[in-house]
């Protein structure tokens, strides 16, 4: 039975590195019985250059259809001064509610030979394997009120509003406790309940979603400021991570540094079934779009995640990743990766890397 996939390039970057992605599925195709019907859509600047709107509803039609969504990156400081309603950070947060992609995995795996480019010592970096689970549909992303108004004093406020229903935490507790049970087997749930009580609410639900339904799963608590503290002075101390939805924003951006290049970390945003959307957790890089510098792995990356968690190909999605692995032991490097001695190459020839190493993995 063939799988039913919406390519979706978006801004920047984007198109560059879905392109890499789109060979390596090509060559699966090829070397397996995989079998793919790839569609296209645009989102994001590149919708709304094209259509007046960032999100398209034949986009939103086809990624409700598709099995799953691949996409590249969107935004650009060309698109900053629209209107937030046509910006194409908006066009992404609405697919992910279109969608209900309300568990966003983002794993942070140190490959052993990257260590010297994180920023931290080796020794505080080797090995790293955590996973941050963040809630993606709900939190002060969504929450109502919002917006900026002029009150009867003629000044203005900014609100944003924290909100969390109960369901929405329980749901995302589930997929922690669940995906811990495949791993080390122990969860911390990142708040603020010092201060905020929609996250001592969230501290109690996350709490007895684990005493009654995975007691056998330990269970941490820890605030997120000192969880912050925590990642960058001993991340090796965590296995999954769950969190709120800016939490998980601002969080997972550090445990991507930790990993020596933002450049290599994929991500998946999964609904109930695990259908979902997988993207790359760097943005659009605007800076180096169109040059063939950026890093095609985090894409290519995601591409694995897809083969694991919607598709089932456990298999498949190993051999990415162990393709990827070789490319970068034999130190192949993109310039965000790149070291003295090493061979730097391109977005297109870091592709090409990948394939030939899939091709000798599945020959
Ligand atoms: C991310 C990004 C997005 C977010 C932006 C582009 C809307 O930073 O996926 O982490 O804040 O969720
Ligand atoms: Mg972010």
């Amino acid at each position: 039975m063939s799988t039913n996939l919406l390519l979706i390039p978006g801004d920047g970057v984007g198109p560059e590195i879905l392109a890499q992605a789109e060979l390596v599925l090509d060559e699966l195709c090829n070397l397996t019985d995989l079998e793919v019907i790839c569609e296209h859509a645009d989102m994001g600047g590149a919708a709304y250059d094209k259509t007046g709107h960032s999100l398209p509803q034949s986009t939103v039609s086809l990624a409700k259809d598709c099995d799953a969504v691949l996409f590249g990156a969107c935004g650009g400081p060309k698109w900053d001064s629209l209107p937030r309603a046509n910006r194409p950070e908006t066009a992404l947060l609405r697919l992910r509610r279109e969608l209900d992609l309300f568990a966003n995995l983002r794993p942070a795996i140190l490959f052993d030979c990257l260590a010297s480019s994180s920023s931290l010592k080796d020794n505080i970096v080797a090995g790293l394997d955590i996973l941050i689970i963040r809630e993606l549909t709900g939190g002060i992303y969504f929450g109502e009120p919002r917006g900026v108004e002029t009150l009867d004093s003629g000044k203005q406020r900014g609100v944003n509003t924290l909100v969390y229903h109960e369901d929405e935490i329980t749901r995302i507790a589930h997929v922690a406790f669940k995906i811990a049970r495949q791993r080390d087997n122990r969860v911390c749930s990142i708040d603020k309940a010092n201060v905020l009580e929609t996250t001592e609410f969230w501290r109690q639900v996350v709490t007895s979603v684990g005493e009654t339904h995975y007691p056998d799963v330990e269970l941490s608590h820890m605030l997120v400021d000192n969880a912050a503290m925590q990642l960058v002075r001993e991340p090796k101390q965590f296995d999954v991570i769950v969190t709120t939805n800016m939490f998980g924003d601002i969080l997972s951006d550090i445990s991507a540094m930790l990993t020596g290049s933002i450049g290599m970390l994929p991500s998946a945003s999964l609904d109930l079934n695990q259908k979902g959307l997988f993207e790359p957790v760097h943005g659009t890089a605007p800076d180096i779009a169109g040059q063939n510098k950026v890093n095609p792995l985090a894409m290519i990356l995601s591409l694995a995640m897809l083969l694991r968690y919607t598709l089932k190909q456990d298999d498949l999605a190993d051999s990415v990743e162990q393709a990827v692995e070789r490319v970068i032991e034999k130190g192949i490097r993109t310039p965000d990766i790149y070291f003295e001695g090493a061979l730097l190459v391109g977005t297109d020839q870091m592709g090409s890397e990948v394939v030939n190493e899939l091709r000798n993995l599945l020959n």
